[in-house]
């Protein structure tokens, strides 16, 4: 159920026959809702920037799970592994629907690509959109700190592979008034301590002044993995001398994201709390629309994996409204990722620049059809 399209092999430069550079395989799966809307444009974009991917699409989701009840076979994983990275649009089916159980899909695809491929970094940078409430908080301030910065003025860095998303838990008497579910949460020493260390050394390349690193947890109720996730970072922060760490309870944090999104450089925290923090950060830092990710295999043995942050969003799918922006800023990642800098660099430019118009023009994103915004992107490359 897959299908490849362009080269597997080109030169690297006219006339220069003895360099070969491997053209980069990227697996894709649009999935669901507004997924394929999204990704498109994200593909349009890349080739737009001149790089060449060798892509296999893979029709993955509600669809083909109704069809066939596959979900993620086996053998579809093991052709994931094969790829350089893996692009994917959403996941999952509408709230309420009936047909497709609660979970599956996104359990038995997503999560077991985040866990298989052992993507243990969820990267997820926000950028200041105009006219949102990080916007408004800037200016509050009179734009200090990350104003020179060109990194993104927020990253969380979110553990994906285990906590309460590990699958700890079970029924007991189910379906009877004596009905008992539970549902834990699993924390590693190395889980946590190399999620930490890439949140340190993700730090110490920012630009001085945008360094701080924030624990966010509930240390004040999940004492056991809470105690974990502090001490980690307490001893990893010895390493990092130069990087200042704080500690923020993921309930103030909210409070914190909401009335000075500025006072966060890097966050990092595990799996359930990230998930929860950056559907918020991305309404505060303009719209979930604009939010990117990236599954990292930091090790690199096999591929990562690169998203938006939203959903499959069934309300506004066949619309054509879909933001195709997070997918975009999904797609630069993926470029940075593959060694395609220049590439990633002037993709990401040309999304400024065309946030920059549309802000002068007083609104997020004009023109504002998902396509639209894709070609307004592509074209200034
Ligand atoms: P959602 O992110 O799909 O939508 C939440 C809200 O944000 C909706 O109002 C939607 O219209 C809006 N929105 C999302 N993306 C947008 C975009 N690009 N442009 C404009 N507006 C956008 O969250 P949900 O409704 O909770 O989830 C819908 C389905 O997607 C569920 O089945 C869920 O499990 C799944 N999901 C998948 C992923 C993934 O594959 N990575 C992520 C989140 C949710
Ligand atoms: C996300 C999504 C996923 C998550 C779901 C679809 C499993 O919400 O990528 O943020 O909870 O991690
Ligand atoms: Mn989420």
């Amino acid at each position: 159920m897959a299908t490849t399209q362009g080269p597997t092999d080109h030169e690297s430069a006219p006339g220069a026959s003895t360099v070969r550079a491997r053209t980069h395989r990227v697996a894709v799966v649009g999935g669901d809702g507004i997924g394929p809307e999204v990704v498109a444009e994200a593909l349009k974009v890349v080739a737009a920037a001149g790089v060449e991917l060798a892509t296999t699409t893979y029709d993955l989701g509600a669809d083909r799970y109704l069809r066939t009840g596959d979900v993620l076979p086996d053998g579809v994983l093991t052709e994931l592994r094969e790829h350089d990275a893996i692009l994917l649009g959403a996941v999952g089916p509408p709230l309420g629907d009936t047909a497709v159980p609660s979970g599956l899909l996104e359990r038995g695809m997503l999560l077991r690509l985040r866990f298989e491929l052992d993507l243990y970094v969820n990267l997820r940078p926000f950028r200041v959109v105009p006219g949102s409430i990080a916007a408004a908080d800037r200016s509050r301030l009179g734009a200090t700190g990350g104003a020179a910065s060109s990194g993104p003025d927020l990253v969380v860095v979110r553990e994906n592979t285990e906590g309460p998303y590990a699958g700890d838990g079970g029924f007991l008497r189910k379906g009877t008034p004596h009905e008992v579910a539970t549902q834990g949460s699993l924390n590693t020493r190395m889980g946590v301590e190399r999620c930490v260390r890439f949140a340190f050394e993700l730090a110490t390349r920012r630009t001085p002044g945008d360094q701080q690193l924030t624990l966010v947890h509930k240390t004040n109720v999940l004492e056991y993995a809470g105690d974990l996730w502090r001490r980690t970072v307490v001893e990893v922060a010895q390493d990092y001398p130069g990087i200042e760490w704080d500690y923020h309870h993921v309930d103030a944090a909210c409070i914190h994201l909401v009335e000075h999104p500025g006072r966060y450089d890097v966050i990092v925290t595990d799996n359930l709390f990230g998930d929860v923090l950056t559907d918020l950060a991305g309404a505060v830092f303009g719209g979930i629309g604009f939010a990117a990710s990236a599954n990292l295999n930091p090790a690199r043995t096999g591929p990562s994996l690169f998203e938006p942050v939203h959903g499959a969003a069934h309300d506004i799918a066949g619309q054509g409204i879909a933001n195709p922006i997070g997918a975009i800023e999904s797609a630069v990642l993926m470029l940075e990722h593959l060694g395609e800098t220049s590439a990633a660099g002037r993709v990401a430019k040309a999304v400024q620049s065309y946030l920059d118009e549309s802000a002068s023009a007083g609104t997020p994103t004009i023109p504002s059809t998902t396509t639209a915004i894709g070609d307004a992107i592509a074209e200034r490359l």
